[in-house]
């Protein structure tokens, strides 16, 4: 469990990230609230679009036109990121906060060997030499589980396959030892045996050096394997935030509840978060109350007319666990436990 005593290492408050394009305003991330503690592992779910990727490239100020960080904080260690330069930011990145790409391909320099690429952020950031950074880059490229890494170094992106350079981007995101880590679908295209290897190298980070992680996956199984505290996403939005035994055991969300309900007792199937009916809402043009509203059972069992009037906002449901629906507050937005807690045993 996290200890909220602590303070938290990031803080991101509010945060909204809008893309301008033809089609309209794409609301990709719409106020969302999140903290990292020290030393963590915050698993970060959600269906595919709801945003969780422009999340992570907001922290790392990656977010190019025709997108824009367009309100909100993003306090890590006490600095708020949305307002530092490129050049304190050049500081920060790869070296106190570094990031697993979800598109390793795209994230590659593609005129540079993959030694070089290594090696540079352990130039820039741990100040060694060339030949002992092309050593530590071939020794790192081993721990990843690269075949032939010797070989491997010396290769250009496009002369890679995709696992292979998923494993690069991986080595350069475990290349320096970060305050956080941000592993955005680390582990798709990778065979198991290699996925396993990949996710304890990221618990052992945490482990020796105290790291904290932000972890983005669509299995839910490595979630419940990997990580302390959980927060989910719907349609640019958090919706529901707890450690991870209470999220699994009692999910309290009507989203969550469909996605713990939908895995499977035996084995793991992907994309596991794919299943509920209906499908999310389309971002330039979001439904007025609550954006679950559409395809929300609950909503149509309690008849509650507030939510496709009025947006809930993330609130205490229980110290340490956070929801966003209209089931468990009333409509001042202040909670109402005794309904909260009656239709959460109602409904288990
Ligand atoms: N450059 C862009 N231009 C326009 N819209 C964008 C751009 N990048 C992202 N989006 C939109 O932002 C929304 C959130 O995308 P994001 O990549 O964060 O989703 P995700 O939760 O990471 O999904 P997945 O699980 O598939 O990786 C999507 O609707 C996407 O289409
Ligand atoms: S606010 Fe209403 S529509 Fe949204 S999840 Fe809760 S019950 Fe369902
Ligand atoms: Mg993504």
């Amino acid at each position: 469990m996290a200890d909220n005593n602590k303070k938290p290492l990031l803080e991101i408050r509010n945060l909204k990230t809008y893309f301008y394009t033809e089609d309209g305003v794409v609301k990709a991330v719409d106020g969302v609230d999140l903290e990292v503690y020290p030393g963590e592992v915050l698993g970060l779910v959600g269906e595919s679009g709801c945003g969780k990727s422009v999340t992570s490239l907001a922290i790392m100020r990656l977010i190019s036109k025709p997108g824009k960080i367009v309100d909100g904080e993003i306090i890590f260690d006490g600095r708020d990121l949305v307002k530092l330069g490129e050049p304190e930011l050049m500081k920060i990145r790869g070296n106190r906060i570094s990031m697993i790409f979800q598109q390793p391909q795209s994230a590659l320099n593609p005129v540079f060997r993959v030694a070089d690429q290594i090696g540079e952020v352990l130039e820039v950031h741990q100040s060694l030499g060339k030949r002992a950074g092309d050593a530590r880059a071939i020794e790192l490229l081993k721990l990843v589980g690269m075949p032939d890494a010797e070989s491997r170094a010396k290769s250009f992106p496009h002369e890679l396959s995709g696992g292979q350079a998923q494993r690069v981007m991986i080595a350069m995101g475990l290349a320096c030892v970060p305050d956080m880590l941000i592993a955005d679908e680390p582990t798709t295209a990778l065979d198991v045996t290699i996925q396993a290897q990949i996710l304890n190298l990221i618990r052992d980070m945490r482990e020796k050096f105290g790291s904290s992680v932000i972890l983005i996956t669509h299995d839910l199984g490595v979630i419940a394997e990997m990580a302390e505290r959980v927060a989910v996403m719907y349609a640019g939005e958090i919706v529901e935030q707890a450690d991870v035994i209470p999220l699994f055991q009692k999910p309290i969300h009507p989203y969550t509840k469909g996605l713990i309900g939908s895995i499977p007792v035996l084995g793991r199937v992907r994309d596991q978060l794919d299943v509920i009916p209906g499908s999310v809402p389309n971002l330039v043009n979001l439904p007025p109350g609550c954006r679950f509203a559409p395809r929300c059972q609950a909503r149509k069992e309690y008849n509650l007319s507030i939510c496709t009037e009025k947006r809930p906002a993330l609130h205490d449901f229980e110290p340490g666990h956070k929801v966003r629906c209209w089931l468990y507050q009333d409509d001042e937005q202040h909670v109402a436990p005794l309904k909260a807690k009656k239709t959460a045993k109602e409904k288990k």
